[in-house]
């Protein structure tokens, strides 16, 4: 009898016909997100499983599925994933590093552009008929070019963003848990600072961290006082990183100029206090999205199922047990 796995949300043909060489597969080609009854029912006589940021692994799911050897998830966050209570139940975890961060690294740039420079507010002022014509101090931006950009997080996509930076010649520096090494920020000419000076000094603060319980609401009410009142805000990293009542309350107040965002607290339920704002960009969630790298992101997540389930070793393999 061949393994079974199941694939929870709609993928590429390619990345079902690469599984179907191996494995008896069930998919999920309606693609709307399976909630914990369904997917525990569904995934209760299988080995494996194709999953995404929609699929909450935990101890109570894991404890429905007997067989279950390993779930791979088609991104590089992994919060939706109890790392904990695989370990427990011998479930190997895996996600999709690398593959993502030049397009992740380029749709931070479309935020800090068109939030800098007002785009979406001004598109619908003409796309709303209320355009009368060329005026001096209309849609007045902030200047990216040689400015302080403020990168919480120098990983592999807080490197990519800051190396793009380099072009728009711009003064980097950048907060981390821990410093990178020399030869990295040489290469991102980037200056390590405390968390409070990078939000004291940067015209845009960029976020790219990954979720953990210590990075909840990292920037909050205090953070965002910090910043200056000309600066924006950028996150294309996962929701819950900053406090989105705070940063709504902010934007209103003039706290802060703007913010350019792509991952949002309880997704795919927006705070509506966002779409009454008009200094605000907002993205649902498709920073990594190019057919490219979505490609590639669910094919390795692929990749690392068939070797999890064929007894190799899967090259993302989050906590080895
Ligand atoms: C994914 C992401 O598309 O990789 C990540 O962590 O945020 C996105 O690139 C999303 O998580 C889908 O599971």
């Amino acid at each position: 009898m061949k393994t079974k796995v199941l694939v929870t949300r709609e993928v590429f043909d390619e990345v079902l016909e690469y599984l179907s060489q191996y494995f008896d597969v069930t998919s999920n080609p309606s693609d709307v997100p399976l909630d914990p009854e369904t997917l525990a029912a569904k995934l209760s006589d299988k080995q494996g499983a194709l999953i995404t940021l929609s699929d909450r692994i935990d101890a109570p799911l894991l404890s429905r599925c007997p067989n279950l050897r390993a779930v791979c998830n088609i991104a590089v966050g992994y919060n939706n994933v109890d790392l904990e209570a695989c370990r427990k139940a011998r479930v190997m975890a895996t996600n999709t590093p690398g593959v993502l961060d030049d397009t992740t690294g380029d749709f931070t740039w479309v935020l800090i552009l068109a939030t800098a420079r007002r785009l979406t507010e001004a598109e619908a002022h003409l796309r709303n008929g209320q355009w009368e014509g060329w005026k001096l101090k209309q849609f007045l931006g902030l200047d990216v070019h040689h400015a302080t950009l403020g990168i919480f997080g120098l990983g592999r996509i807080g490197q990519v963003v800051a190396r793009r930076a380099v072009g728009f010649e711009m003064k980097i520096i950048y907060h981390d848990v821990r410093r990178v090494p020399p030869k990295i920020e040489q290469a991102c000419r980037a200056t390590f600072v405390a968390k409070e000076e990078l939000l004291g000094q940067a015209d845009i603060v960029t976020i790219h961290v990954p979720y953990s319980s210590a990075a909840h609401h990292l920037i909050g009410k205090q953070e965002l006082e910090r910043m200056k009142p000309t600066a924006i805000l950028i996150n294309a990293s996962r929701g819950g990183i900053v406090d989105d009542v705070a940063l709504i309350e902010a934007l209103r107040k003039g706290t802060i100029a703007g913010a350019g965002l792509d991952v949002f607290e309880n997704e795919p339920k927006l705070n509506p206090g966002f779409l009454e704002l008009k200094n605000v960009v907002l993205a649902p969630h498709i920073a990594s999205s190019s057919k490219a790298t979505r490609l590639k992101m669910a094919m390795l997540a692929a990749e690392n199922l068939v070797a999890a389930l064929t007894g190799g070793s899967p090259p993302n393999l989050l906590d080895p047990f």
